[in-house]
């Protein structure tokens, strides 16, 4: 086994790395991966819904559209980060989310409506910079161990888990907002509208 498992696993973790850096905050890189997502300018102006086609985000990666000139970030999480996201209630400043801004759908551990899809706004609750995905566990620079994978926002350092809740003792007050959604059909997604409007 064992030089090519190695360097077989490294591979996989540095493809995964790159796609999902490759699609952060670059909203032309989603294009790719969501063919329906087309509003008209005048659409885009009036902050009409963007629609997102998630059938080839492949797990463990994300991807970024623009809704009402924002970022909204849409991951599909691993079934591990799914598991990792009970560990880290002891590490965050509001686990249950009762404080955050979320719709009613989205206030459950995984703060969405199906547990592998994970829609955010991609602007940091401190001061509104967009946090880098960070999905890697382990990330050396970001706690090694205790880092289980998540969002990081450089302007100041505020870290979120994978279901863009905020660790204690970085400047974000609260979890990382859940915008208004619905599912049109299995794999499709509406932002900016939902049952409740
Ligand atoms: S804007 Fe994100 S930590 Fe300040």
């Amino acid at each position: 086994m064992s030089n090519d498992g190695v360097n077989e696993g490294r591979r996989r973790v540095l493809t995964a790395m790159t796609s999902a850096v490759g699609a952060v905050g670059v909203v032309g890189a989603a294009v790719p991966f969501v063919g329906s997502w087309n509003p008209s300018a005048k659409a885009k102006a009036a902050g009409a819904p963007v629609e997102i086609n998630v059938s080839k985000l492949q797990p463990g990666q994300m991807v970024t559209v623009e809704w009402r000139g924002k970022p909204v970030y849409v991951v599909r999480r691993t079934p591990e980060a799914l598991a990792n996201l009970e560990k880290m209630d002891d590490k965050l400043r509001d686990p249950s989310s009762e404080k955050s801004v979320q719709p009613s759908y989205a206030k459950n551990e995984e703060r969405s409506i199906k547990p592998e899809i994970l829609v955010l706004l991609g602007l940091c609750t401190h001061l509104g910079c967009a946090p880098s995905y960070r999905p890697e566990v382990g990330a050396e620079d970001l706690g090694g161990s205790e880092w289980l994978g998540g969002f990081f926002c450089r302007c100041h350092g505020s870290k979120f888990d994978l279901a863009g809740r905020v660790l204690q003792g970085v400047p974000a007050p609260i979890n990382l907002e859940v915008p208004p959604y619905k599912y049109l059909s299995d794999e499709v997604i509406l932002i900016g509208e939902d049952q409740e409007a």
